[in-house]
Formats: structure tokens, C-alpha cells, sequence
């Protein structure tokens, strides 16, 4: 039997980390890669989904976690600290929660989903809610981390991103060659530079033969790169990318140029419509967020821009059972039979009589 060890000691030579650093580790990566035979059949290629919202906490943030909080503590720290839209500030508290670190956390007041906050709390985060936006609480967070004896464990420290890649050696090691096109989500832009030098690195050893194009998704109205320019006030329901100035925007249009890819945007209807279908035809449940790569690739193979035959890898990047409110009202007419305990009152509702 094979115990996955977590993305340190699977992928050790790879990551910034030596014999003496300890290792955080929850668990994480490992995650699966699920064939889409619905996105394969309206691109009329093979689409493979990464499901990162079976990380431990939820999250593809936990790769970049374990490598941060453990480089972190062998430097001796004694508190983190990071800006977040949710998924960060969940697996920085579970990741300093195991390490024994004190957990500072800064989210936009009243900006980010139930469940993201409920993790914070129980991992005993000290949850400071900023009057402000992401980009407000990142500035904060690294003039506290300036200032005081806390390690910043945002994206913006490049441990992060070295965690973050391991995911593009788990695509190329699964389909055992490198897809032809990568799509996924983009707020801060940390995850797709991390990808983007996760497949240049296996490249690079001869351990591929080539890299991907890199297709990356903003939400419209928090679409800055898309946009050329940072947004003031960004805004849209995939509040874990509601972000005006992301912090690796020059890595990311690297990797967009580099790989010869693209960086789009795709609007809120968009979003919540390919999370439902995610749902419903794949059985993948994602926060909205995470659906914004798969509705930027149906949105460019409905404008006939997703060339046939090409092997596919799109990353869903959090849990769906993060952000509940968003998914039921959406749903909210379906959920409306209330019945007596009579099994033909259950038939007729059921649509079966
Ligand atoms: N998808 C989800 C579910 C996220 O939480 C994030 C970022 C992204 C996509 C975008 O990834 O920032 O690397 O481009 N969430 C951060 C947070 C900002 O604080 O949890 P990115």
C-alpha cells in the first residue's frame, strides 16, 4: 500500500526545503484527476479536471501551506500572517494550527463565504475583517510582517508558489505526458505562475517533453489583467477572486506569454452557469470561484477557439461546500417539495406518478 506522504516528501528535491526544516504537512495534494467526458465531448478532445478541493482544507492552498508554514517554522517563527478572500486564511490557520504558530488573519469585511470564515474560527485564528477590499488587506498584511515578528505566508512570499507547483508534476506524472492546453481560475495570480514554473521545471529535467499553453480566467469586474490597468473597486460573486491589483500580475502575463496562452475573463452568469453544469454532468462540486476556468474554456470553444484533439487539464481550485449560500440561491426553486411521510405524495413529488 501507498501512503501518500504530502507534497513535501513526495516532490522533496523539487521544493526549497532541507533535512533540517520540519514538515507541516496535513496531508495534502494528491488530489484526483477526474476525465470530464461532457467538457471532452463539447471540446472534442480529452478534458481532465484536478480537483483541488479535496486538499485538506478545501483548497489547492495547502500545497503552498505545508512548504510556507514549514519553512516559516524552521526560520523560528512564531506567528503567520496573511490577507485572504477565504481559502488562504482556512489552510494558513489548519497549517499553524499544527505548528503550533499563532494565526493572524485579514479578510474584506463581510466579503467572504461562511464557510471559509468558520474554518478560520475553529483552526482558533485571531480574524481581523478589514474595511476594504483583498488588495487593502494584503498591503496591510505585509506592513504588519515589516513591522512585527510575523512570517507573511501570502503568495507574494515565493515558498508559496514553490508548494503550488507540485500540482503540474501530479498532471504530468497522471496522464504520464503534459496536456496540451492548462485552464484555470485567476485572482492574485500566484497559482498560475506556480503551475507555469511546475511545467517548465519537469520540462527543463527531461521529465516532459514540452509545456502547455496557459489559459487563465478572471471574473469580469475584477478582471485587471484582462483590463491592462488595477481595479479600484473590484466586484463579482467569486469572491475568492473579487481582486483589483494582483500581486503576481507580471508572472502571470509571463506565463501567458511565455507559454503562448491567453488570460480572459468571463462574466458572473458565466461562472455560476458552468458550476452548475460542473456539478450536475461530472458530479464535481466547486465554489464559484473554481468554475471560472471551465466557463472560460466553454466560453472559447463556443467561439470555436478550442482546437479539436488536444488533451486538456482544467483545475477546480476550492470545495463547493465553501460557499453554500451562493450555490442554493441559485437553486433555490429546486429545493421546494414539502410533502407528507406518504410514499405516493413522495412519487408525485418526484415526478415518478
Ligand atoms: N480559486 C480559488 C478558490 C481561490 O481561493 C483563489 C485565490 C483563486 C482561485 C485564485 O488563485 O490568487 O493564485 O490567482 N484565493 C486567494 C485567497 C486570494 O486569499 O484565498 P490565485
Amino acid at each position: 500500500a501507498h501512503l501518500w506522504r504530502g507534497v513535501i516528501e513526495e516532490y522533496r528535491e523539487w521544493l526549497p526545503v532541507t533535512t533540517q526544516t520540519p514538515v507541516i504537512t496535513l496531508g495534502e495534494g494528491g488530489t484526483p484527476l477526474v476525465h470530464s467526458s461532457w467538457l471532452s465531448g463539447i471540446v472534442r478532445g480529452d478534458v481532465w479536471i484536478k480537483v483541488e478541493g479535496n486538499n485538506p482544507t478545501g483548497s489547492f492552498k495547502d500545497r503552498g501551506m505545508t512548504t510556507a508554514v514549514s519553512v516559516a517554522v524552521g526560520e523560528g517563527a512564531k506567528a503567520v500572517v496573511c490577507a485572504s478572500t477565504g481559502n488562504t486564511s482556512a489552510s494558513m490557520t489548519a497549517y499553524a494550527a499544527t505548528a503550533g504558530l499563532t494565526p493572524i488573519v485579514l479578510v474584506p469585511h463581510g466579503k467572504i463565504a461562511a464557510g471559509k470564515m468558520a474554518q478560520a474560527v475553529m483552526h482558533g485564528a485571531e480574524v481581523i475583517q478589514v474595511r476594504g477590499g483583498f488588495d487593502e488587506c494584503l498591503q496591510l498584511s505585509r506592513a504588519l510582517a515589516d513591522k512585527y515578528p510575523v512570517a507573511l505566508v501570502n503568495s507574494v512570499n515565493p515558498v508559496r508558489l514553490q508548494g503550488q507547483k507540485t500540482a503540474a508534476f501530479e498532471i504530468v506524472d497522471a496522464l504520464d505526458a503534459t496536456p496540451d492546453l492548462h485552464v484555470l481560475p485567476v485572482g492574485n495570480a500566484g497559482n498560475i505562475s506556480a503551475y507555469w514554473l511546475g511545467y517548465r521545471e519537469y520540462a527543463d529535467a527531461g521529465l516532459a517533453t514540452r509545456t502547455p499553453q496557459m489559459w487563465g480566467f478572471q471574473a469580469q469586474g475584477a478582471d485587471p489583467i484582462v483590463q491592462g490597468a488595477p481595479i479600484a473597486h473590484p466586484e463579482t460573486i467569486a469572491t475568492a477572486i473579487r481582486i483589483g491589483n494582483p500581486a503576481s500580475w507580471h508572472l502571470a502575463t509571463a506565463a501567458r506569454d511565455e507559454s503562448g496562452g491567453r488570460i480572459g475573463s468571463v462574466s458572473d452568469e458565466q461562472i455560476l452557469q458552468a458550476q452548475r453544469d460542473l456539478a450536475s454532468h461530472d458530479g464535481v462540486f466547486v465554489e464559484p470561484a473554481s468554475a471560472a476556468g471551465v466557463a472560460g474554456l466553454l466560453a472559447a470553444a463556443s467561439a470555436g477557439e478550442v482546437e479539436p484533439g488536444q488533451t486538456i487539464a482544467v483545475t477546480v481550485t476550492g470545495h463547493g461546500l465553501k460557499d453554500i449560500d451562493t450555490a442554493l440561491s441559485g437553486a433555490g426553486a429546486l429545493v421546494d417539495a414539502i410533502i407528507e411521510a406518504d410514499v405516493d405524495a413522495a412519487a408525485e413529488a418526484a415526478g415518478l406518478l
